[in-house]
């Protein structure tokens, strides 16, 4: 499918998905949220791609927020509906089956913050930085950013942000858990691609199954979650994967993994 303001580039089972607008920092706009939206359905139906990358084009920015010329004439139920379309692209990447990288290179602002939430894990540049400025448009975060901020790095520290709008530095991001990892610029790439190319020589079945147990079950209750847990562990033992990786351990070799998720 040919899309206009994202790239997709597969290579084996990775697909890159780069937000390409950089003359205005690869801002979301309506065309950009659609095509968002059409790309991680393909990927989740692609049986060759096992891991995803999101980042934005050029140097400067990662995404650095909604689109603020595309919002400002909306009448309060379009605001609304961009928002729900905003939070259903965030929903289908965490309902993925596989991982989500995002690789946050300059400015994730806004929407940019709350895309990089909705991915697995963040790997940022040393220059890097995030916050949520909706505060100073005189609106509230609209991709889920009060709630998976919160999630990720308390309460206090989501309140902080968004009661000030600030823009913080990669280091603080790091010192609050926002992002995972660290790196100077010119090693960010490669970096990312490296943990991509780990996670994609796992096993797809349980790959699957570790995103949505700790997804999934993050809010439940322990014993409910720790009863999803088990009952996917017993899955994995209905995989090839299961075998194939216990053999491998056993006969001191690669383990393999051809299974279907
Ligand atoms: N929407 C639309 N255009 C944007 C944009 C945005 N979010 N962010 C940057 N741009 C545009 C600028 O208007 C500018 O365009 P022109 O060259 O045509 O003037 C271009 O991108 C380059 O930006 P700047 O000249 O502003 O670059 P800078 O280096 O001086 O500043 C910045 C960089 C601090 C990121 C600044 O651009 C900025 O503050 N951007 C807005 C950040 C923001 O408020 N994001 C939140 C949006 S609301 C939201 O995301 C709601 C939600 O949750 C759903």
């Amino acid at each position: 499918m040919a899309y206009e303001t994202i790239l997709c580039e597969k290579d084996g089972a990775i697909a890159t998905v780069t937000i390409n607008r950089p003359k205005v920092l690869n801002a979301l706009n309506p065309q950009v949220i659609a095509e968002l939206g059409q790309v991680f359905a393909e990927l989740k139906q692609d049986g060759e791609v096992k891991v995803v990358i999101l980042t934005g084009a050029g140097d400067k920015a990662f995404v650095a927020g909604a689109d603020i010329s595309a919002m400002r004439d909306m009448n309060p139920v379009q605001a609304r509906n961009f928002s729900r379309s905003l939070q259903e692209v965030t929903c289908l990447m965490e309902d993925l089956g596989k991982p989500i990288i995002a690789s946050v290179n300059g400015f994730a602002l806004g929407g940019g913050t709350e895309m990089a939430l909705a991915c697995d894990f963040i790997y940022a540049s040393e220059t890097a930085k995030f916050g949520q400025p909706e505060i100073n448009l005189g609106v509230v975060p609209g991709a889920g950013g009060t709630q998976r901020l919160s999630r990720l790095v308390g309460k206090n520290w989501a309140k902080e942000l968004c009661y000030t709008g600030d823009i913080i530095d990669v280091q603080l991001a790091k010192e609050i858990g926002l992002v995972n990892r660290v790196f100077p610029v010119d090693d960010l790439k490669d970096a990312v691609l490296k943990t991509a190319k780990k996670i994609a020589s796992k096993g797809r079945v349980s790959m699957r199954a570790c995103k949505e147990l700790i997804h999934f079950g993050f809010d439940l209750p322990l014993d409910h979650a720790l009863r999803l847990e088990a009952e996917a562990f017993g899955t994995c033992f209905a995989s090839p994967d299961q075998k194939e990786g216990m053999s491998a351990f056993l006969e001191k070799r690669k383990a393999d993994f051809k299974g279907e998720a």
